[in-house]
């Protein structure tokens, strides 16, 4: 039996039909359910549906020996899991952006409204600038709208929160997109299986 956690959502369902194809589907599925687990008749494989910043919290501590994630979170939270496989979906970027008038004043700390407070203390630390860091969950672009931050760090996909709140890009931090994981111990007890849903994912992603 394989246990892999899947993100809630449309990233997560996309995956999942990666997955049927490659002989990994499950009679149980259905997008509508409710269902937080379901398993195949055969035994072979169970899906968890999980929040997807908690993704490879799951599969660090084993409850799932794979799972779906977005190098955001492997950037931010630096699991000890083993990344397997760039996906190649959910592609977007982590980028500096600010109102676009907005000048910096490096006499006073920047103030940086995000949820990725190690991504962009690592940023700006690299770049030798004071940050002070606003910890927003949601709606970051907020920050700079009303006056609470300089700036945010965030991610940025079509553009269009961006443009619609009269902000820009200021620097592209890093490219994002979503990664297979692996539980370390798993990855030695069901290599063999492990080893070939990789070889299969990445043949259909081609
Ligand atoms: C994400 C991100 C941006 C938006 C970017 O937010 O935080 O706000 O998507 O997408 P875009 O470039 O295509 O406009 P999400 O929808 O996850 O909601 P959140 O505000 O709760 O983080």
């Amino acid at each position: 039996m394989i246990n892999i956690a899947l993100p809630k959502g449309r990233l997560g369902e996309k995956v999942y039909k990666l997955l049927a194809r490659v002989g990994y589907g499950c009679d149980e599925y259905s997008e509508e359910s409710r269902k937080l687990v379901f398993k195949d008749s055969r035994g072979e494989v169970s899906y968890f549906w999980v929040k997807p910043a908690d993704v490879s919290v799951y599969v660090e501590l084993g409850a799932a020996d794979i799972g779906v994630v977005g190098k955001d979170i492997l950037n931010e939270y630096n699991p000890d899991v083993y990344e397997l496989l760039d996906l190649g979906l959910g592609k977007c970027s982590m980028c500096v952006a600010a109102k676009s008038d907005w000048k910096d004043d490096i006499s006073v700390p920047l103030r940086v409204a995000t949820k990725f407070s190690h991504t962009a203390e690592k940023y700006f630390s690299g770049q030798g600038r004071d940050i002070e860091i606003i910890k927003l969950n949601g709606s970051i672009e907020l920050g700079p709208v009303l006056g609470i931050s300089d700036v945010i760090v965030d991610i940025v996909e079509t553009g269009t929160t961006l443009r619609e709140n009269d902000l820009k890009v200021f620097t592209k931090i890093n490219d994002i997109s979503a990664r297979l994981i692996s539980n370390k111990s798993a990855y030695k007890f069901k290599g063999g299986e492990i080893k070939n849903i990789v070889a299969k994912l990445a043949e259909v992603i081609k």
